[in-house]
């Protein structure tokens, strides 16, 4: 496996060259990182279920018609992805006030939003992703405007998908952060995906019941129990059996290894979707 090319080495993953020509292989790492790289420690078992459960979201937004990077899972720590030209924002989708939002605007965490906010952040570590707004995009020319578009569109409805899904499982979907890339077809079409990893390294997940913190936050503010509540999250979707794959900070490999199949037969065979511009007007 170390003798495969490194494209990347980022905070929570490295990307791999893939087996075929246009395709990654994503490694999910237990490092977990917090402001802004200040904050460091390692997870054992977060990698594992962050793969399994991104899996299993993209899977299950490809089913409702959201195109995304994911092609299979590969073991327990890997997916192989397709290969995109990544747009260089972190679009941030929030229901209920909390993090960064709740501490700038001076609202109670915890307050529901009177509608889904979408809000842009240029993803750039040296300058601590700074948020931007639709001038800046169009502007720097980071998207065009029916990009743009597009995927405000697409984030509405991956983030109606996933609030009825987590509902559903007593869940409530706090905010969660979302990254886009483009794919060229053979013609020169345009392909719009979504990539990276959707996890609860990404998402706020609170307890319906109770609002218990089940993602990041725990080992941001040092709540203890991460590992429990990402596993507690896999559980409730139905990715690990009761009791969980990580138990004493170590991983049942065997058992994580065959759920990596289960993924694979949900994906099965997928055709690319355009979502792409209108062609060009023809000048006359
Ligand atoms: N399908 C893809 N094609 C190319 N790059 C991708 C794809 N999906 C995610 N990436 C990029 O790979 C990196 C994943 O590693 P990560 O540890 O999340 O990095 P970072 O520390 O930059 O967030 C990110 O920079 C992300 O933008
Ligand atoms: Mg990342």
């Amino acid at each position: 496996m170390s003798r495969r090319k490194v494209i990347y080495e980022g905070k929570a993953k490295i990307v791999y060259e893939g087996p075929e020509p246009g395709t990654f292989i994503q490694y999910f790492k237990d490092d977990a990182t917090a402001m802004n790289g200040e904050k460091k420690a390692v997870i054992a078992g977060k990698g594992v279920l962050n793969n399994r459960i991104s899996a299993h979201l993209m899977t299950r937004l490809e089913s409702i018609g959201i195109p995304t990077h994911f092609i299979r899972s590969v073991n327990m720590r890997e997916q192989m992805v397709r290969q995109l030209e990544m747009i260089p924002l972190e679009v941030v989708v929030r229901n209920i006030a909390a993090g960064s939002l709740a501490k700038r605007l001076g609202i109670k965490e915890g307050t529901y939003l009177p509608r889904p906010i979408v809000e842009f952040y240029f993803k750039k570590d040296e300058l601590g992703d700074p948020m931007v707004n639709e001038d800046h995009i169009i502007g720097f020319g980071w998207l065009d405007p029916y990009e743009l578009d597009e995927i405000i569109a697409m984030s509405w409805r991956i983030n109606d998908y996933l609030n009825g899904m987590f509902a559903g499982i007593g869940l409530k979907l706090v905010d969660f952060k979302l990254e886009y890339g483009r794919l060229w077809g053979e013609y020169g079409e345009l392909y719009l995906m979504l990539a990276d990893e959707i996890s609860p390294d990404n998402c706020r997940l609170w307890d319906a019941q109770t609002n218990e913190k089940l993602d990041k936050d725990r080992f941001r503010q040092d709540l203890g129990g991460v590992i429990e509540a990402y596993q507690q999250v896999a559980e409730r979707l139905g990715l690990v059996p009761k009791g969980g794959i990580i138990e004493g900070g170590s991983i049942n490999e065997q058992l994580a290894a065959s759920l990596t199949q289960i993924d694979n037969e949900l994906a099965g065979e997928r055709r690319l979707r355009s979502v792409t511009k209108p062609t060009k007007p023809r000048k006359v």
